[in-house]
């Protein structure tokens, strides 16, 4: 019997993770006891198919892949676009769709208008800074947040805000609104590019089972 070498894959916590899992098991790939919540466990071991899964933070996930560490990592494309990591985005799973928008109070739409020095709060500086400079030529300030990034208009922090925008229920109950979409997100396969010479036709194969079922 040969022995395959395992196969690794990083998964980003949190609320993709459910979806990413169940996919997973759809395409007869169980993850184990990885979804259970009261495990501390850190790293969960088919061993029949020769795979190992670990969750991690998502920005940490296309730092595991571009090191090899994770020769697999799903994440979304708004990390992938941030962490700008040497790594291959092989599929779309069409899991997690939202935007990434530029929001705040509709008074700040003028604001985007002209080349005013904005403030912009963001958990996204290298996108905001991309999409700010790159795409709209305007110098602004970029204040870095880590959550809660919709406060930063109302207290007075910033004029506006880069981030992410689902079912849109967040901006409203607060009083603000898009004012400019950067892009779509969804949730991305993402792989190693020495693993998809090395294992082309494990990963291959792999990706082509989660593409068709995710068009079936
Ligand atoms: C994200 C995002 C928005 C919200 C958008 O935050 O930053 O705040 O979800 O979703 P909605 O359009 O469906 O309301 P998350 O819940 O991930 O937490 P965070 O504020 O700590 O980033």
């Amino acid at each position: 019997m040969s022995e395959e070498r395992y196969l690794t894959f990083a998964l980003c916590k949190g609320r993709l993770a459910k979806q990413t899992l169940a996919l997973f098991e759809r395409i007869g790939i169980p993850c184990g006891e990885i979804n259970d919540p009261d495990t501390r466990k850190l790293i969960f071991v088919n061993e029949e198919l020769r795979l190992r899964f670990f969750l991690a933070k998502g920005p940490d996930v296309p730092t595991y892949v571009e090191y090899g560490a994770a020769d697999i990592g799903v994440v979304g494309k708004d990390i992938i676009m941030e962490e700008n990591r040497k790594i291959y985005e092989a599929l779309d799973l069409g899991l997690g769709k939202c935007r990434m928008c530029v929001c705040g109070p509709a008074s700040a739409a003028e604001l985007l208008k002209g080349q005013e020095r904005i403030r912009v709060a963001t958990k996204y500086p290298n996108i905001a800074k991309d999409y700010f400079y790159n795409q709209k030529n305007q110098t602004v300030e970029i204040i870095k947040l880590n959550g809660s990034i919709e406060l930063a208009p109302i207290v007075g922090l910033s004029e506006v805000i880069v981030d992410i925008v689902e079912t849109g229920s967040t901006l409203r109950e607060n009083g603000l609104v898009v004012l400019e979409e950067v892009c779509p997100l969804s949730a991305r396969v993402a792989v190693n590019p020495v693993s998809m010479r090395m294992e082309n036709e494990r990963i291959t194969g792999l990706l082509q089972k989660l593409s068709a079922c995710i068009d079936g």
